[in-house]
């Protein structure tokens, strides 16, 4: 009996400490090299993208290659530059220098996005005459504009980032029609939205969100199907202020593609925010399944209609009730960002097992994946804390001290994990 609990506790350690196995950004936090390099992969949210793959390699760029990339480019065409560079396969230097017949072709995570036309989203790999080994596009006749310079980091056969010369690029590669042009209320038409474009656009809060598109917006546009569900209040006795307010909440202030969507932590704030995490919202996400958790009800994320960075709208599910319009209980307790530790004590306990009427499943205890485990998954994650991108070079250097402390939190705690796990055992 005590030894499997036992045994259950290590594994649990073991996958905590597999799940946040790498941080790319806490990783090229420390290299002055790269910071131009970092803070786009920051504000593109690649970031993500690659530490959510198991096996990977980073061709990085210095600041001086990246500022000649990024001169003339938007943040969409910078994104999908940054993901050319990044190769779904492990490379480090020796395996280079020992590729079948001297080249490869290799998938890179531009290949993923399902823009890459036919094998566009593919690299060449081949070692050169003299030892040096090149990367090229798979485009027909494509020149090897980047050459290897330096290993970065390893990890062996999961991780290797690696300094290459210049970008990999392609004719078509940019130029991909920004955002800011594209039409929102036709998109979520045939987005199957018709209801939630026909509310925003009546409401006049469709400015709202255009004018935060051109800073970081995320839209979070219910279907058709949700606006028919029996439980859903009846939202046209909301004034007109309240419907605003509902509309705003729908959006947030910042760039969340799914793959960022689904590792963000704490409360989130959304264009209704007031501060004090009123009319924040919080995810939750179980493998590839993305929910948004407003404590009246629960909303999953069904589709992506547009990402194009820094905008992106996904589909949900369900209409997302805020406690403060439908909750009929006071906010939510602004610290709570992990639902597993014991609130804070407060002078106005929030009842959290009777609310609406609609509310069809209790608040779940906490994503399973996020176990027993640690302080590993630092607390300190506020929203507020999310890369906004422009002002991050100038808080490097806070940067840096708070990335290495939160690396030696992460490995205190697997540590003691290991430790508390081994000590069972014996
Ligand atoms: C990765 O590290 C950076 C700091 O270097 C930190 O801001 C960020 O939250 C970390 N990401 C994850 C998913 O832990
Ligand atoms: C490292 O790569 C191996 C092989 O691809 C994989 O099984 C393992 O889960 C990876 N480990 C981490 C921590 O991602
Ligand atoms: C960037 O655009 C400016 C003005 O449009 C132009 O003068 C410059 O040559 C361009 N630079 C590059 C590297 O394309
Ligand atoms: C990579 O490109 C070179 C030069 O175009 C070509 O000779 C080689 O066959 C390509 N390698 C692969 C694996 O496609
Ligand atoms: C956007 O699309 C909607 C619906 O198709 C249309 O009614 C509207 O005129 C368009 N707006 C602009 C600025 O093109």
């Amino acid at each position: 009996m005590a030894a499997s609990g036992h045994l259950i506790l290590l594994v649990l350690c073991l996958a905590a400490a597999s799940a946040s196995a790498h941080n790319i950004t806490a990783i090229l936090d420390g290299r002055s090299d790269y910071t131009l390099y970092n803070s786009y992969l920051s504000e593109t949210k690649v970031c993500d993208e690659i530490n959510s793959r198991s096996t990977v390699t980073v061709l990085v760029l210095t600041n001086g290659a990246m500022s000649s990339l990024v001169a003339n480019l938007s943040l969409a065409d910078i994104k999908n530059a940054l993901r050319l560079l990044t190769l779904l396969d492990y490379f480090d230097e020796k395996k280079l220098h020992s590729l079948d017949s001297g080249s490869e072709l290799t998938t890179s995570l531009y290949q993923t996005t399902g823009e890459a036309s036919g094998n566009m989203g593919h690299v060449n790999i081949t070692d050169l005459r003299g030892g040096k080994v090149a990367f090229a596009s798979a485009a027909p006749g494509a020149k090897f504009q980047a050459t290897y310079a330096q290993r970065v980091a390893e990890f062996p056969s999961n991780l290797s980032v690696l300094e290459v010369t210049g970008p990999i690029t392609f004719p078509g590669l940019f130029g991909a029609p920004s955002a800011s042009s594209a039409n929102v209320t036709d998109l979520l038409e045939k987005a199957g939205c018709k209801q939630f474009a026909r509310l925003v656009v009546s409401s006049g809060v469709l400015k709202m969100y255009q004018a935060a598109m051109d800073k970081a917006l995320t839209l979070l546009a219910p279907n058709d199907d949700a606006f028919k569900a029996k439980d859903l209040p009846d939202l046209t006795k909301l004034t007109s202020a309240d419907l605003v307010t509902l509309l705003q909440y729908h959006a947030l202030p910042q760039y969340l593609p799914k793959a960022s969507l689904k590792v963000a932590t704490g409360r989130i704030p959304t264009l209704a925010s007031t501060g004090a995490g009123k009319y924040d919202l919080s995810v939750v996400s179980r493998g590839d399944d993305v929910s948004l958790d407003t404590g009246v009800d629960k909303s999953r994320v069904a589709s992506t209609v547009l990402d194009d960075t820094p905008t992106v709208i996904h589909t949900v599910d369900s209409v997302l009730l805020p406690p403060e319009l439908f909750g009929g209980a006071p906010s939510p307790a602004p610290a709570a960002d992990m639902p597993a530790s014991a609130p804070a004590p407060e002078s106005s306990a929030p009842a959290p097992a009777p609310k609406a009427a609609g509310k069809k499943k209790k608040k779940a205890k906490s994503p399973s994946h996020s176990p027993p485990a640690p302080p590993a998954d630092s607390p300190d994650m506020s929203p507020a804390d999310a890369p906004t991108g422009d002002a991050a070079d100038k808080t490097d250097s806070k940067k840096n001290a708070a990335a290495a402390a939160a690396a030696g939190l992460r490995l205190a705690a697997t540590a003691a994990c290991v430790a508390v796990a081994v000590a069972a055992l014996l």
